[in-house]
């Protein structure tokens, strides 16, 4: 049976609007699995919406609507947000969906019936926003240090999960699998927090509705973090034939916030229930504005799908892999997106298109001769120009989730190719009359744009596809920019 490459998103809570940060998330986990649909894998990826809870209980009732009928309207918004950011998500799981209710209670009895549930009393503080106890030493000044905002306290009767029998398995399983949590800075947070107790983790709540009955006492509902995690199964097709096919995944990819949920609760509910653990948990760092850290009060938010609208889907996707080295925290702002793009993409790799097909249509009316790639130009500026490695070196980086230098690594090859034509001036060839080195040397740069298209497919699907396009249908002419450059205007200055 051939494995099938699974790779999903954190499921986002549709309380507020999609901002940049879900918008980050959906992206790398779609460069991941486009590079390796083209590297011929089967490729399944998942995304979806994390729809009970406390959290979304309040919002809905804030909106003055049913929980039901805000999540309704709020998970619409997450699926145009894939759309737009043309995401090529194979199904969307909503943890509303009864083939997800259906799994959620299975793995609850599974977890019973290895003896891992037993049910007591809990008081502690409760971040609904994190949907998280918390110990009050983890508190910074009394406050969540995700929310900043006042944990609530809560003495609820509540079913718990043995956590704590599997802190031993899960520590010696980050020891055998030493790339499990990548990158190491965080794998090596998730040890030292291994080194103190681990505590039961309470996977039933008593005092809201809005959730997935616990089977045989529907006084509880589950825990929403049990509940969202398990759409890794249900989204899969748990427990069907396919399920089979797809776990255990391939990568989950998270955010830095969530990452002890990812890496020491999922893998003991799962070893719990005798299911394989993914393969690996991939970590991104946070996005921020302006050099802050999102909030709505602060009214530091910024609509992902309008960018999209307003410079371009590919520009979007082009700026966050670019800009932040993946792993770390980095900065979104208007500025810094209009400067890649007028640099970057309208002159670098925009320019390089339009020079080589206006080049192309003039000197060779579009269609170049059969033989140019035989001239010893060709092989000579080729492999000058780095053609010929790029996609190596390119593969070299996707394959360490360096995106950022994968790019860094096409681009030198696209601003080489744009050097060498003011070096070799092939106005000047032409001139004088020597058509095949000016035939070799147009082979060599539409070459180079073809090989640049193919390894920036990943990033900006439309965009390679439609350099492929032009270089390849019938004869190459002139055409509309692929970029037009943007004048920064005085609001997003
Ligand atoms: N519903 C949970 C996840 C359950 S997964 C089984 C959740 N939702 S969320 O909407 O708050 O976050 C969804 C994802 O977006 C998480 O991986 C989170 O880390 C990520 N981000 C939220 N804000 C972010 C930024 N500002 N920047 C980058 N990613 C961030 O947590």
């Amino acid at each position: 049976m051939k494995k099938i490459f699974y790779i999903t998103t954190a499921i986002d809570y549709p309380s507020a609007d999609p901002h940049m940060g879900h918008a980050y998330e959906k992206i790398c986990a779609d460069v991941i699995a486009r590079w390796n649909e083209k590297k011929g894998k089967d490729v399944f990826s998942l995304t979806g919406t994390d729809e009970h809870g406390q959290k979304i209980e309040n919002y809905a009732s804030k909106a003055g609507k049913t929980p039901k009928e805000f999540v309704e309207k709020q998970t619409g918004k997450f699926k145009i947000l894939c759309k737009k950011l043309n995401i090529r998500n194979d199904d969307f799981i909503r943890t509303t969906e009864p083939r997800h209710t259906k799994a959620v209670q299975d793995i609850f009895k599974k977890l019973e019936a290895a003896g891992d549930v037993y049910k007591g009393k809990y008081k502690g503080l409760y971040c609904t926003d994190c949907e998280a106890y918390y110990l009050e030493k983890d508190l910074e000044e009394g406050l969540c240090p995700t929310h900043k905002k006042k944990p609530n306290l809560l003495e609820e009767e509540t079913y718990f999960f043995k956590l704590s029998k599997y802190q031993k398995k899960i520590t010696k399983f980050f020891q055998q699998n030493p790339d499990f949590v990548e990158p190491a800075i965080r794998k090596n947070e998730m040890l030292n927090r291994l080194k103190d107790e681990v505590r039961d983790l309470c996977i039933s709540r008593t005092t809201f509705k809005w959730g997935i009955p616990v089977p045989g006492d529907d006084k509880h509902v589950i825990f929403v973090w049990v509940d969202a995690l398990t759409n890794y199964l249900s989204g899969a097709g748990y427990p069907g034939a396919e399920f089979k096919k797809r776990w255990p995944a391939d990568i989950h990819i998270i955010g830095k916030d969530i990452l002890w949920f990812h890496s020491i609760i999922w893998p003991s509910i799962l070893m719990s229930c005798g299911l394989d653990v993914p393969k690996k948990v991939l970590v991104h760092g946070f996005v921020n504005v302006g050099g802050q850290k999102m909030s709505k009060s602060k009214g530091v938010v910024i609509d992902p799908i309008a960018l999209c609208d307003k410079y371009g889907t590919d520009a979007l996707r082009y700026f966050l892999m670019r800009e932040i080295p993946f792993g770390e925290d980095g900065n979104f702002s208007e500025v810094a997106l209009i400067k890649r793009i007028n640099s970057d993409l309208a002159n670098d790799l925009g320019n390089l298109l339009h020079r080589v097909s206006t080049m192309t249509e003039k000197y060779f009316e579009g269609v170049l001769p059969k033989n140019a790639a035989k001239n010893k130009l060709y092989s000579h500026m080729v492999s000058q120009l780095g053609q010929k490695g790029l996609t190596a070196s390119a593969d070299r980086c996707m394959e360490a989730f360096r995106f950022n230098d994968a790019l860094d690594e096409i681009w030198k090859v696209i601003n080489a190719a744009n050097k060498s034509i003011e070096d070799t001036k092939p106005w000047i060839l032409s001139k004088e009359g020597k058509t095949d080195e000016l035939a070799a040397f147009m082979k060599v740069l539409v070459d180079i744009l073809m090989t640049a298209a193919e390894n920036i497919y990943p990033f900006m699907p439309d965009t390679a596809n439609e350099i492929t396009k032009r270089l390849t249908e019938g004869s190459i002419k002139k055409g509309k920019p692929l970029f037009p450059r943007i004048e920064e205007s005085e609001d997003t200055r």
